[in-house]
């Protein structure tokens, strides 16, 4: 089998490109990536030293593009991670969002129709449900829960679900939706929370938590995301929407703490700073129906995830560390100088 990623330089793309290497060595990888600020091919150098893998640096926008990468690749499935992922960008600029996370969709979508009826997947997110109060722990986010969106990256992603759900119902197109709660583990970009921390307590920078800390988000180890997404895609049914989450929310001030224990840093570090626009309160998954009808289950509990996640970030620091001393000096200097 011929499977097409695209994001695959970016965190859960790569995790699941490795994911996918692991456990199909006998199935071609095609990995399509811009290579944006958060797509970094060092993340990919073990895979590029595969026969059956193969990189291609394009934008999913580029129509011509992409239909030559098609042409030439005949793939059989299309899992399509690339987006513009962190909700602050995308508060303080929207329009590339709309453009990658929905054109870009559209792009891979005609592309899957005029190449044979490809199967396209479609990675997205729970923030599309928009929030749940913090007192109403009875409440959890379903498949059929309505999409109500908060953030420019929340409503990009909305769209682009509807879109791959209307090329089902109008073409026919093979088409299947996840819905997941927030990752973490390696190569997750350091603008995001959990390395965020990381980076700054191991430099005994600052912590900027956001407002009181209290907004809660439902942590799943991002290799538990990978096997719900094969899982989906080999064995889940057409023009449906899969819910995956692991039970397992957590306030920010909790999360940021339990860093500073695990990285032996004193709790004086944390900050509290002015809180994201439009701050989702909390997120929790139900994620009944994809372990009732495809047996999955969340395998790598919090308290190990983290663990891992830690040791990994102190054993890669050549990773991240390029990353901080880069561009990404500006992007901090602009979100958190005088914040
Ligand atoms: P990321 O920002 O780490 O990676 C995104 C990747 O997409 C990068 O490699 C980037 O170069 C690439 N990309 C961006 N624009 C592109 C374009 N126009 N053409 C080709 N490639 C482009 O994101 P992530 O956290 O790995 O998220 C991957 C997907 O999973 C996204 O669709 C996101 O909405 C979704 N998701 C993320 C989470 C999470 O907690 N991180 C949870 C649920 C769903
Ligand atoms: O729920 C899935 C979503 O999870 C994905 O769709 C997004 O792509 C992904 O980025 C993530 O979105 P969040 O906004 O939840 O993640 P982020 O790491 O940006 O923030 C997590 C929480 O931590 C959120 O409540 C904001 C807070 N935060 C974040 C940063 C970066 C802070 O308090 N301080 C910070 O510096």
């Amino acid at each position: 089998m011929t499977i097409l990623v695209t994001g695959g330089a970016g965190f859960i793309g790569s995790n699941f490109i490795y994911f996918l290497l692991g456990r199909y060595p006998q199935d071609k990888i095609v990995c399509v990536d811009k290579l944006t600020y958060a797509g970094n091919l060092s993340t990919l150098k073990d895979a590029l030293k595969r026969q059956n893998f193969v990189f291609y640096k394009a934008d999913i926008c580029d129509r011509g593009e992409i239909y030559k990468i098609f042409q030439k690749e005949n793939p059989e499935a299309v899992i399509n991670f690339a987006a513009e992922s962190h909700v602050d960008r995308s508060i303080a600029d929207p329009e590339v969002f709309l453009r990658t996370n929905i054109l870009g969709t559209q792009v891979l979508m005609d592309a899957c129709r005029l190449y044979g009826r490809v199967r396209f997947h479609q990675v997205s997110t729970d923030e599309v449900y928009g929030d749940l109060p913090l007192d109403r722990p009875d409440l959890l986010f379903t498949e059929e829960t309505p999409i109500r969106t908060s953030s420019p990256y929340s409503a990009s992603k909305a769209a682009a679900d509807l879109l791959a759900l209307a090329y089902y119902r109008t073409y026919g197109l093979p088409v299947t939706v996840s819905r997941c709660s927030n990752n973490y583990g390696p190569y997750h970009f350091p603008e995001k929370l959990i390395p965020l921390m990381i980076a700054n307590a191991v430099a005994d920078m600052p912590l900027p938590v956001y407002g009181t800390g209290e907004n809660v988000r439902d942590w799943l180890y991002v290799e538990d995301h990978c096997k719900a997404i094969d899982l989906i895609v080999r064995k889940g049914k057409l023009g449906e929407v899969y819910n995956v989450g692991g039970h397992n929310e957590r306030r920010n001030i909790d999360i940021v703490k339990l860093i500073c224990r695990e990285l032996d840093k004193p709790e004086s570090l944390i900050k509290f700073v002015a809180d994201r626009k439009g701050h989702d309160l909390r997120y929790a998954i139900d994620p009944s129906k994809i372990s009732r009808e495809l047996g999955w289950v969340p395998e790598t509990s919090f308290e190990t995830g983290i663990r891992k996640t830690v040791d990994w970030y102190m054993t890669h620091r050549e990773w991240w560390e390029e990353i901080v001393n880069g561009e990404y000096r500006n992007y901090y200097e602009k979100m958190y100088g005088n914040r």
